[in-house]
């Protein structure tokens, strides 16, 4: 990342905005934190209240630094405000970074997800200028990689049993995609 740069504090896209997010963000990250669908596959979740309180004051505080490893951006619909999940840049170092998300089960297959994760990437590759962007999911998870393909990543690797989940060590998939590969328009 050129840490020159300072990346945006909020994005809009066609139908969201995404945004740094506010202490009063609590609700609605407890709401998705605590969606049974949200947390499925992931490493955390449910949330108790006291630790969406500890990520939250985490992002809150983290988001006023620059360079940071995590960029977090809270996704809201642009017509309501609404605050449906998270979108986040993971810096692995300067040129290279994981995209991911979480959205609230009410708001799925919408493309949202993908509409939040395209304007992320596109900060990547563009004011941020990487040169490679990966991301990871339980390999069941065909959301998750649904997202990866609509934006044109690549499948590179199935990883086998490599992240231990509520159910037990589970297989990943690996995407990616290079800045040469994005489109710019
Ligand atoms: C994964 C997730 C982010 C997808 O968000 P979304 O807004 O529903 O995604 P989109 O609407 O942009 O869908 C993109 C594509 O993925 C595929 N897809 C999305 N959800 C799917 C599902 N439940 N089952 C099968 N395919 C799915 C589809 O191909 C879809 O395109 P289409 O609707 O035009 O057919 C969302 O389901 C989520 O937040 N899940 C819980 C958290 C999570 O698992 N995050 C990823 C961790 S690696």
């Amino acid at each position: 990342m050129t840490t020159e740069t300072t990346p945006p504090d909020q994005i809009e896209t066609e139908r969201l905005v995404l945004r740094k997010f506010r202490a009063d963000d609590f609700d609605a990250v407890h709401a998705y934190a605590t969606d049974e669908g949200t947390y499925r596959f992931m490493t955390w979740g449910p949330n108790t209240p006291e630790q969406t309180r500890e990520v939250l004051d985490r992002w809150l505080k983290e988001q006023e630094a620059w360079p940071r490893g995590d960029l977090n951006y809270a996704v809201t619909i642009k017509a309501t405000g609404e605050l449906i999940g998270c979108c986040s840049l993971h810096h692995a170092d300067t040129e290279t970074g994981a995209v991911g998300y979480c959205y609230h089960s009410a708001h799925w297959r919408k493309g949202y997800g993908t509409e939040a994760a395209r304007a992320v990437v596109g900060l990547a590759f563009g004011l941020l200028g990487h040169h490679r962007v990966w991301a990871t999911c339980d390999a069941r998870n065909h959301g998750s990689y649904g997202v990866m393909e609509k934006l044109g990543m690549r499948r590179e690797a199935l990883m086998r049993q490599d992240v231990k989940r509520r159910d037990g060590w589970k297989d990943s998939y690996l995407y990616a995609v290079l800045a040469d590969e994005w489109p710019t328009s």
